[in-house]
């Protein structure tokens, strides 16, 4: 898989690609980044890649030309997905992360003002968003979202560290877990967990899922 970013800072990516999971990957060659700067396509001789928007009002918007450069030079397929990040896109879930880790070229575009200009939208094959909230670039919602899809390209994770039981892939909250000691500070793990029985043990995590899915995101479950 090919992740393009379109950024006005690609030195947020270092740690976030250059560690982990999302390195091995690359390492893997399974999947490859390409950081774009847009401001090297802004088309202009001050490298201006924001303007005041038309009808007046507060904020910067995103001028059109930096985008449809920084597109016209990377030769995408044709069947690329090209997401624009923003707060009125579509929310993002476990279910898009796995249809994206389908696809085999993806492009991020990251703004950082006010608006895009509307004709962007015209480059763009899905508009998402990681949350109601507002953060101050698509940066990080793009690295949130590489992590989310790579992991779940075949080949990337090992057999222990295995996504098949994550939440929200199973539509429920994962069940608790223990490790050793069997005891520690007084806390016990719970018995059912220790004697061997497989049935037993599904069926004390299936109930406990479905508990920790009522309790905390009733949603799920509708
Ligand atoms: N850009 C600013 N806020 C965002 C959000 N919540 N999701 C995706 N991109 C954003």
């Amino acid at each position: 898989m090919n992740i393009h970013f379109l950024t006005l800072f690609p030195e947020m990516y270092t740690g976030v690609l250059g560690s982990s999971i999302l390195a091995r990957a690359k390492e893997k060659e399974i999947v490859d980044y390409n950081l774009i700067n847009f401001r090297d396509y802004s088309g202009n001789k001050h490298n201006k890649v924001d303007d005041y928007p038309y009808g007046g009002g507060a904020g910067m918007v995103l001028k059109p030309e930096p985008i449809f450069n920084a597109m016209d030079a990377l030769e995408l397929s044709d069947d690329a997905r090209v997401i624009l990040l923003c707060p009125q896109g579509a929310p993002f879930n476990q279910k898009k992360a796995e249809e994206l880790s389908k696809e085999q070229e993806i492009v991020f575009i990251c703004g950082h003002y006010e608006g895009y200009d509307e004709r962007i939208r015209t480059l763009v094959t899905d508009e998402i968003s990681i949350g109601d909230y507002v953060l101050t670039g698509g940066e990080v919602a793009s690295m949130a979202m590489t992590d989310a899809i790579v992991r779940l390209i075949p080949g990337v994770l090992s057999r222990e560290e295995s996504h098949i039981e994550d939440s929200f892939s199973t539509g429920m909250l994962e069940h608790p877990h223990y490790t050793r000691p069997r005891e520690f500070r007084g806390m016990k793990v719970p018995e059912v967990l220790l004697n061997g029985n497989h049935k037993d043990i599904d069926a004390w995590r299936l109930e406990e899922s479905l508990k920790r899915t009522k309790e905390r995101r009733p949603d799920l479950l509708e």
